[in-house]
């Protein structure tokens, strides 16, 4: 299924945000589409939230990844990647920071933004999600699994079932 809300502030997307990241597993990726102050940063604030990291979270100015501890409810340490490849300047770069291992995290959890800057190299299953302005404070968010069948369908139908009404 293809889920699509609404959020009215910002404080609204990390709400979705923690109930997405609340539902991430180790090796799960996270993919963030949207333009330049689109709300991807701010969802990831609310992913790590939801992946019990405490630490601020802001987009990596330096490097293209910057990684926070987290703990799952289950109380389990878990990883949480944060790349952002907005500033990335060839694909030869992905290789040199050693991106593939990002795209099958084994103890824990990749969100990437800027996904489209490393081309066609993608995972084999992830979480993709768009985020459009849809006016100064309202942003409309589309989550889906891709494969639409894979094992991340039911994360999008516990979101959608959590977010109802
Ligand atoms: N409903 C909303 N959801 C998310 N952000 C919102 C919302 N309404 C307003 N904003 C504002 O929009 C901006 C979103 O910035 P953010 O850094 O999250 O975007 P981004 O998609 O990561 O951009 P970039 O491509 O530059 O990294 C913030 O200033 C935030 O306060
Ligand atoms: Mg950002």
């Amino acid at each position: 299924m293809r889920l699509t809300l609404e959020t009215e502030s910002p404080e609204q997307t990390r709400a979705l945000g923690a109930a997405i990241g609340r539902r991430l597993r180790p090796g799960d990726v996270v993919l963030l589409h949207g333009d330049l102050g689109a709300g991807k940063t701010t969802l990831t604030q609310g992913i790590a939230a939801g992946l019990g990291v405490n630490e601020y979270v802001q987009s990596p100015t330096f490097t293209l990844v910057a990684e926070h501890a987290g703990r799952a409810v289950s109380g389990a340490p878990i990883q949480l990647y944060h790349l952002d490849l907005y500033r990335l300047t060839d694909e030869a770069e992905l290789e040199s920071f050693g991106y593939g291992q990002y795209l099958a995290p084994t103890d824990g959890v990749s969100v990437i933004e800027w996904p489209e800057r490393a081309g066609d190299w993608l995972p084999d299953a992830y979480l993709l999600v768009r985020l459009e302005i849809a006016g100064p404070d309202r942003r409309r968010i589309t989550i889906e699994a891709v494969p639409a069948a894979g094992d991340l369908a039911p994360v999008v139908e516990e979101i959608a079932a959590a977010t109802a009404g």
